[in-house]
């Protein structure tokens, strides 16, 4: 199979749950990347079903309108049952390290809202230990010197991604070279540095499920 192939079977099992598990009229959370795409495409065929969603990124917003899918503002709403995003990387706490498509910040405050965080990958994603997919850290512009030197500090080697600016007008840093033992800690210890936004590690609020797709089929996992 190929990893496209997986994505489509892990969209569709994410599309199964939500129908089985979302309450008729409820909001579900859509996170931004190749995965979740495929997810939005499925979700077409379930869209009566929901009150409306929530997107995590500008074009996911465009994608669900696309197919004719009520997307709400988050202010605008009380509860989230339901997130479903991909991830760079998860472990088998269920940790994960998000943002390859710049959207951390936006994926961070849906995940907090909602109730279910539905993880979405194919296998390669999942690690024993994260870090050697680059970490992204979204800086504000002027910090953005700062917030470099600290993360050396910190044994990282951050790059500047050249020529991206998120949704928020920010800056992203992907930091290179770090062995990620203590997910928790170091989302705690980069986020305190003056200037960073969020960093892509999602581990205080990390994975309730993954459902992880190989050539054997899609297993679900558990946190
Ligand atoms: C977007 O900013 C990311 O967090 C994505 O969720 C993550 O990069 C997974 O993307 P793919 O499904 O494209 O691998």
């Amino acid at each position: 199979m190929t990893q496209d192939e997986l994505k489509q079977a892990v969209a569709r099992a994410a599309r199964d749950y939500v129908a089985d598990r979302l309450p008729q009229g409820a909001i579900l959370g859509v996170g931004t990347g190749s995965t979740a795409n495929f997810f939005i495409d499925e979700l077409a065929a379930i869209k009566g079903r929901l009150g409306g969603t929530v997107a995590s990124s500008e074009a996911t917003a465009k994608r669900l309108a696309g197919h004719g899918i009520r997307v709400l503002d988050l202010n605008d709403i009380d509860a989230m049952g339901i997130y479903v995003d991909g991830a760079d990387e998860i472990d088998h706490g269920l940790a994960m390290v998000k943002g390859g498509g710049g959207a951390l910040t936006r994926e961070k405050i849906v995940a907090a809202v909602a109730e279910t965080f539905v993880c979405i990958c194919d296998a390669s994603k999942r690690v024993p230990v994260m870090g050697r997919f680059p970490l992204p850290v979204e800086v504000i512009p002027m910090a953005r010197a700062h917030v470099a030197r600290e993360l050396q500090k910190l044994g990282g080697a951050p790059r500047l991604r050249e020529g991206f600016v998120t949704d928020n007008g920010n800056l992203i840093l992907d930091v290179h070279g770090l062995s990620i033992t203590d997910p928790a800690g170091m989302e705690q210890v980069i986020n305190q540095i003056v200037g960073v936004v969020t960093n892509g590690l999602f581990a205080l609020r990390g994975a309730d499920l993954l459902l992880l797709a190989s050539p054997h089929g899609v297993q679900t996992f558990q946190r």
